[in-house]
């Protein structure tokens, strides 16, 4: 018995148990092993196309609110994991939220794309569209979803891009699915954006400040609204064209990054110039113009959405000969501040790092998730690796994804660990667990340096205990 047939079985096993009597069929065909699910004969309201942050989000949330939704991805691996109950992703909540939709027969998962689609009113691309070698969104995974909707478009459908895509890709998709479709195929295509932000996605579905639905058919506005039901009660509804809702999504994460590149460089005057940049922002933030939110200094903004949106907005203004001067700046600022940590931290040690021990407190592009794409703490482990440092590292759920990009690291089970014996310690996510070194600082034999790019301790309260500290933006109150 092959592997593949073995974990299939284990999985058919697990599964039957686990949930509910749909059940895979394995039949073992000319060598080719072919799931057939029961529950695929009968209709849902939506199917969506990969089960990523957006997808599996989207599909447990429409299904929470009593839609019959299937989730689908062609990575049979995911699939297996989600039909045993596991989200391929760390996420707060998804677990409970699909545990308790698969239970109650609202959510399904599959790799049978083309049944799906088939038996489906809604079908949602929610894909990836990861930054490409030219620093265009790579479409292929959409174009390809795009195609195999075609191919299955056996009546009037609904089809919605959830994904970041540039502005004119709905028309592309549009003549792909036309193309691929058999002869007098119905279907309007809406583009869907999504602003769910990665360790709150569940609770920002839930409550969104706003929903924006690019189309110019009121029979698929009408129908979403009776899938979205009280998610678009409860919040602005903006119905637009499709080029404005790309163009919508790619402006509202461009400014976002622009606002925090904008603060972080005044952070940084305000260390050089003695003033406390919490002072500045929190006046800053009653000026109802500016607004509270993204206003925070850091070590530079990571993840798997602003730096790749701002540089496929910077691709797109030069495709329409506008000079993206501003957002050109907005890249080069945040990749200074990514190493602005090292330069304080060589400032308060030496550049010498020999035998020098220093930790790592937040492995992630943030907190609340394990994804370390574009993450602060990998730009200063690349460089701290080249150094003849001793480096240790923390971070309550992003080990395992650092672990496989940097192996020569010392990685630790717990904050004492990671923090004992250290020479400096670097802060860059904001764990609220991080916020225990107030306690446990104190009891170490060893003080370290303390460098907090996210503004989480009481830095005076450290300095009174004689540790020397620093910080973005409120250095006036380590000296
Ligand atoms: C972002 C947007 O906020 C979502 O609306 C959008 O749906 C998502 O991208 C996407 O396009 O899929 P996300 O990348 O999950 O969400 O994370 P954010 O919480 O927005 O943070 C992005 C980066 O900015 C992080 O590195 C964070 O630490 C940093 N940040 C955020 C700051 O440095 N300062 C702040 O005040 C806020």
């Amino acid at each position: 018995m092959n592997q593949y047939l073995k974990k299939s079985l284990l999985s058919f096993i697990i599964f039957t148990t686990f949930s509910y009597e749909s059940a895979y069929q394995l039949s073992d065909n000319n060598n080719n092993i072919e799931f057939v699910d029961k529950e695929l004969s009968k209709n849902y309201d939506v199917c969506v196309i990969g089960t990523g942050y957006v997808g599996l989000v989207l599909g447990s949330g429409l299904a929470e609110i009593g839609n019959k939704v299937i989730c689908l991805d062609i990575d049979s691996n995911k699939i297996d994991l989600l039909n045993n109950g596991v989200s391929p992703i760390f996420e707060p909540g998804i677990e409970d939220l699909i545990l308790k939709n698969t239970t109650s027969r609202n959510l399904y998962f599959s790799c049978n794309l083309a049944d799906s689609i088939k038996n489906s009113q809604v079908v949602v691309i929610a894909v990836g569209t990861p930054q490409g070698p030219d620093g265009k969104a790579d479409l292929s995974a959409i174009y390809s979803a795009a195609e195999t909707i075609g191919k299955n478009l056996n009546s009037y459908k609904v089809i919605c891009i959830k994904s970041t895509v540039p502005i004119g890709t709905w028309q592309k998709v549009t003549k792909i699915i036309r193309d691929s479709c058999p002869e007098n195929c119905d279907f309007d295509l809406v583009s869907l954006p999504e602003f769910l932000r990665e360790g709150t996605a569940i609770y920002d579905s839930f409550n969104p400040s706003y929903n924006v639905v690019g189309t110019n058919s009121e029979k698929a506005v009408n129908i979403l609204k009776s899938i979205f039901k009280d998610l678009f009660n409860k919040a602005p509804l903006l119905i637009v064209s499709n080029p404005t809702a790309e163009t919508i999504k790619y402006s509202i994460n461009s400014f976002l990054a622009t606002k925090i590149a904008f603060i972080n460089e005044l952070a940084n005057l305000c260390d050089n110039a003695g003033v406390d940049i919490s002072e500045v922002t929190k006046c800053m933030a009653l000026d109802h113009r500016i607004g509270k939110e993204y206003l925070k200094q850091g070590p530079g903004f990571g993840g798997s959405c602003f730096p790749k949106d701002v540089q496929a907005l910077i691709k797109i203004m030069e495709e329409y000969n506008v000079e993206p001067k501003i957002l050109k700046s907005v890249m080069d600022s945040n990749e200074y501040q990514k190493r602005i940590a090292l330069k304080k931290l060589y400032h308060l040690i030496g550049q010498d790092l020999k035998n020098k021990t220093i930790t790592i407190l937040g492995l992630a592009f943030k907190s609340g998730t394990n994804d370390i794409r574009n993450s602060p703490a990998k730009d200063i482990l690349e460089e701290l690796v080249k150094s003849e440092a001793n480096i240790k590292a923390y971070d309550p759920v992003a080990i395992p994804e650092m672990r496989r990009v940097f192996s020569k690291v010392n990685y630790c089970n717990s904050l004492e660990e990671a923090i004992s014996n250290s020479d400096a310690i670097i802060i860059v996510t904001e764990w609220k667990e991080f916020t225990e070194l107030h306690d446990l600082l104190p009891k170490l034999d060893k003080k370290p340096i303390i460098i907090d790019t996210k503004d989480i301790l009481n830095l005076e309260h450290l300095k009174e205990q004689g540790f020397i500290v620093d910080s973005i933006g409120r250095s006036c109150k380590c000296k």
